[in-house]
């Protein structure tokens, strides 16, 4: 259900398992808010450090040959089913939006600032796509650092690819999640 309220939206965020992410995906001028969403993160320089590739439709049973040869690749001892799971994986939801570390050149602003702000644009995507009554997690795993498999996704040398969002409708109730006290890490500096 949408959130009318930002203040509760934020407090409530929460992740929405892969497999509990149904068809319809957002699409059209949802998609549109979702995107324009990373674009608001905080930016040092205005950078831009990211891209992202939509993974839809008959793409996902594609990309998932690609999860399973990658695993295969880096454990060639992984069994049939290790495989199999590898290879459902990307199919379980209906979106992938992936995530691409694409650092810039900058005398100001080094590559730990530019990956805070790719970290950043991706909860505003989960953030929206909450807000408009989708659901989302997000998703990495060591196969994000398979140099094999970026290049097939397109990648280029300086690119990295930093895990994926999973979204689509929630066909179960994810919310109420009990989160900590922030006071248990807050502490008064006082000079
Ligand atoms: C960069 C990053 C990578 C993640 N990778 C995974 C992952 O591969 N598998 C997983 O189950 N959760 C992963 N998570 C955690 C989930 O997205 C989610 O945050 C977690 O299940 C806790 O749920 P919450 O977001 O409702 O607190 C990752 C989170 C981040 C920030």
């Amino acid at each position: 259900m949408p959130y009318s309220q930002a203040v509760e939206l934020l407090l409530a965020r929460h992740a929405t398992p892969a497999k509990y992410l149904a068809e319809p995906a957002p699409q059209g001028e949802h998609l549109d808010l979702i995107l324009q969403a990373a674009m608001s993160a905080p930016d040092h320089g205005g950078l831009q450090p990211w891209r992202f590739l939509l993974v839809r439709g008959a793409a996902l049973a594609h990309l998932g040959e690609l999860f399973a040869e990658s695993l295969h690749r880096r454990q060639p001892e992984a069994s049939f089913e290790q495989l199999e799971r590898e290879r459902d994986k990307p199919t379980r939801s209906p979106l992938l939006i992936l995530l691409i570390f694409n650092p810039q050149a900058s005398a100001n602003v080094p590559e730990w600032e530019q990956m805070m702000s790719l970290g950043a644009a991706a909860e505003h995507m989960q953030l929206m796509a909450q807000a408009l009554g989708y659901g989302s997690v997000w998703l990495s795993g060591q196969r994000c650092a398979d140099s094999w498999l970026t290049h097939q996704l397109g990648l280029e040398e300086n690119e990295r690819l930093y895990g994926y969002l999973a979204m689509g409708t929630p066909s179960t109730d994810c919310t109420g999640k009990v989160r900590g006290n922030p006071w248990d890490v807050v502490r008064e500096w006082a000079g």
